[in-house]
């Protein structure tokens, strides 16, 4: 092309990155890739292929694992992990600091790499991707160094097992690697099987800054490789991130085995726009938000949402940006849209547009490369709410668009679909914004902005799209455990004696649902005996449908969950005033159930823990992150929603009160699943609650066998939560079952907690979601 022609035309040049070094680094592995175990890399098998998706071009040789190697790297792991741990945090810190300093000096070899084996635009790599690597690194090495001072009574999980999907192939590895080192874990991890190379680069980079060996760990293969580390005895911890069908199969698992786990899984995050919002921005941000990475991100802004008035406006800026989006070779440094991750992929994405048989598609005229996996610009505009692709995750550079009238009825279609990991809210009215952002089931809410991401704020989210959280306090918790010994919890049967009223009383009690007694469905009940078979009274038995109720009631009762923590912490000290003034009775009961004579303490705690729930209802605030934007990042404690409980057997009050507590201040509503041998303490507290005003729904009670119950409570698909504190072998299926709807679970393995210990923090954590909002500020 001749100079006058460049002017004519004003089109790009191309402008290739040199890809010479990434080359040479491959050359001088000798092409061909073992795991990285123990410090060192094993020999290199060709067992699959590395391969460029943006030309075709085989780019190393790669080895599947197979179980003795598995086991060969958890093991060396496990040697690795208590001198790691024991070195200390700050001595910690130094290697992760090295790790930040030796990913910034190698930057671009690093980018390079990764857009090769994934065919992201190195745009992205060099200027996304990279930079947010070393900046996690740098942040968590500076978690180390504070381990001891800010968490004195935690302790590292172990060895954890960790399985990342190939959209950002050595950010997910970053964001599993730089907490669990902090925190004093060692690591086992599989990269994607079709992106491996940057995390076995990221292996060269820790024996050259001499991490000691089986610190980091990488096994290489597919999906069965992630299989038998996730399986695997000797892991202590789970972090998946990946499609939300592999996160069940995993929960699934996993269940009983007493592992940690985390799942950052799927979404279909909605981008609403309302009319006042500056729609120029707006458009710009669609291009980050759903045809950044090709669209193969999963809180990827696929789902607008645009406001009736302005749509047609915006429709058409939008389809004039569309038009603007340079599409080609990932190395070019003039490209936005790059390469899917491969053929597969590929056809995934146009299988299911090709499928579609309703609305308008309007695809980019663009010129497409001849070869490789590349896929044009797309908009769908006209579907139904309900219909597969306002629902299913594409995860390719598919927008789908529908529109709204009322800000109510924006956040109805946003929270229409399973999934809750992020959303973008865009409007110049801040007041709206702000009032629209707590509304929307996300776990991450973009203001005038999308895809924002900083080691400082935690990233993860609610619903279908997995939890806990990764990044900040909340995701660095999630890679230690409480300090201390672990106790095992033996099974508490229930006392035995005759049948048939005792001094020709009726004390048979109900169930407590929705504020009102209820008896119980089946029409079953059966006798509280006291430790020498004397008969104290009758609890009925609570089946299915008595779960279903209470859940139905809970549910109904959802304005508990937007009131005020100085409202809820007045209705605690209520409870726990009424309950106080009935003391004796109280105590005498528990006297009575248990033998012995605690009953009078235990009376005095569970008062006494009720009033620390009121204390914290309107103190256990979130934060204000100093993300590095003209911005904050909030980061906002939600209540979990609807949470069902197994409340310990051996503690049938304090325990009692120390769940409902908790789960009310954080503005959750609960269905709790009293102690079984010791059932009384419940039945009595439904007057306690009657007469503190507590709204009917928020509390719902319920007697009868846990075993018989667990699968119920945790396969319903209205429950958010479930936990378990009970005696009975209940924790393997509340896990399995809990994978339905993905809700988040707390079960004990079978080990004893101290109930008279004051600290809430845990119960406080469990009964909340951090969801941070981000806010960008200036003109
Ligand atoms: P995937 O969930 O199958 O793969 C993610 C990782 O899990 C890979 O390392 C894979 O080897 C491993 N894996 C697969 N099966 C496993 C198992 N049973 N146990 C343990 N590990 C296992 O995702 P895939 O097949 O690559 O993509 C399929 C769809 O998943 C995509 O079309 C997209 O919709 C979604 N996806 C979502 C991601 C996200 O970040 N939310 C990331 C990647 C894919």
């Amino acid at each position: 092309m001749s100079v006058k022609e460049i002017f004519e035309s004003m089109d790009y040049g191309p402008a290739p990155e040199d890809a010479s070094e990434a080359f040479a680094w491959l050359v001088d592995q000798g092409s061909s890739f073992g795991h990285f175990i123990d410090g060192a890399f094993t020999e290199g098998r060709d067992d699959f292929k590395a391969m460029n998706p943006a030309n075709g071009e085989i780019l190393a040789e790669l080895t599947q694992a197979n179980a003795e190697e598995v086991d060969a790297t958890i093991e060396a792991a496990r040697r690795a992990q208590t001198r790691w741990a024991r070195m200390g945090g700050a001595a910690r810190a130094r290697h992760l600091y090295a790790l930040a300093r030796g990913l910034q000096k190698h930057a671009r070899l690093f980018a390079v790499l990764e857009t090769l084996d994934n065919g992201k635009p190195i745009r992205e790599s060099r200027d996304i991707d990279i930079p947010l690597v070393q900046r996690h690194f740098y942040y968590h090495a500076g978690m180390a160094q504070l381990m001891a001072e800010e968490l004195p009574d935690r302790a590292p999980l172990g060895v954890c097992g960790q399985v990342i999907p190939w959209n950002f192939p050595l950010l997910m590895l970053a964001w599993k690697v730089a907490p669990a080192l902090a925190m004093g874990n060692t690591v086992v991890l599989k990269p994607a099987e079709q992106t491996t190379l940057t995390a076995l680069l990221f292996a060269d980079l820790c024996r050259r800054v001499g991490l000691p060996k089986g610190v980091v760990n990488i096994v290489t293969g597919d999906g069965a490789v992630g299989e038998m580390i996730v399986a695997h005895e000797g892991i202590d911890k789970v972090a998946f991130t990946g499609s939300t069908e592999v996160g069940r199969i995993i929960r699934r698992a996993t269940a009983g085995q007493g592992k940690a786990l985390s799942l950052e899984l799927g979404g279909k995050s909605p981008y609403i726009v309302f009319e006042d919002a500056d729609l120029d921005s707006a458009v710009e941000g669609l291009v980050d938000a759903i045809w950044f990475n090709q669209g193969q991100v999963c809180c990827a802004g696929s789902r607008l949402l645009v406001q009736e008035g302005i749509a047609e406006a915006f429709h058409t800026k939008l389809k004039a940006r569309m038009a603007q989006l340079r599409i080609g070779s990932p190395l070019d440094k003039c490209i936005d849209v790059g390469a899917m991750i491969d053929a597969a992929q590929l056809e995934h994405v146009r299988g299911m547009v090709d499928g579609c048989d309703a609305g308008e598609v309007f695809r980019v005229n663009a010129q497409m490369p001849a070869e490789g996996s590349f896929y044009p610009p797309t908009l769908i505009t006209g579907l139904a709410p309900s219909h597969e692709l306002m629902q299913e995750e594409i995860f390719g550079p598919v927008l789908v668009s529908t529109t709204f009238r009322t800000p109510g009825e924006a956040v109805q279609l946003a929270n229409n679909t399973r999934y809750g990991l992020a959303a973008s809210v865009w409007t110049e009215n801040i007041s709206r914004a702000l009032d629209v952002a707590p509304k929307l089931a996300a776990g991450v809410v973009w203001i005038n902005g999308t895809n924002m991401f900083d080691a400082a704020a935690g990233f993860g989210g609610v619903r279908e799209s997995g939890f806990g959280r990764e990044g900040g306090w909340e995701g660095l918790r999630a890679y230690t455990k409480p300090d201390g010994r672990v106790r095992k919890l033996e099974r508490i049967e229930p006392n035995t004696g005759e049948e048939g009223p005792e001094d020709g009383l009726d004390r048979t009690a109900k169930l407590y649902i929705g504020g009102k007694q209820a008896r119980p469905d089946g029409g079953y009940t059966r006798g509280v005996f006291n430790p020498r078979g004397k008969r104290l009274g009758e609890v009925p038995i609570a089946n299915r449908k008595d779960i279903r109720n209470a859940v139905e009631a809970a549910r109904g009762a959802a304005g508990w969950s937007g009131t005020t923590g100085h409202l809820r912490a007045q209705i605690l000290y209520y409870i726990a005033e009424n309950l106080e003034a009935r003391a004796d009775e109280f105590a005498a009961r528990i006297d009575a159930m248990k033998g012995g004579r605690q009953g009078k303490k235990e009376v005095a705690a569970s008062v006494s823990r009720l009033f620390t729930c009121a204390a914290w209802a309107d103190k256990f605030d979130g934060q204000a992150h100093g993300v590095p934007i003209r911005g904050v990042a909030l980061a906002m404690k939600e209540p979990v929603g609807v949470i069902g409980a197994f409340c310990p057997d051996e503690s049938p009050l304090l325990g009692l009160a120390t769940v409902m507590g908790a789960a009310m201040a954080m503005g959750n509503r609960a269905v709790l699943i009293a102690s079984e041998p010791y059932p009384l303490s419940a039945t009595d507290l439904y007057q306690v609650l009657d007469t503190s005003d507590v709204p009917g729904g928020v509390v719902n009670l319920l007697t009868g066998a846990h075993e018989e119950l667990a699968p119920h409570l945790a396969g319903h698909m209205d429950v958010d939560a479930v936990w378990s504190f009970s005696s009975s072998d209940i924790s393997k299926v509340i896990e399995a079952e809990s994978a339905t709807n993905l809700k988040r679970t707390w079960v004990n393995n079978g080990h004893a907690r101290d109930w008279d210990a004051s600290n809430m923090r845990d119960f406080l954590e469990a009964a909340t979601e951090v969801k941070n909002i981000w806010v960008p500020y200036g003109d």
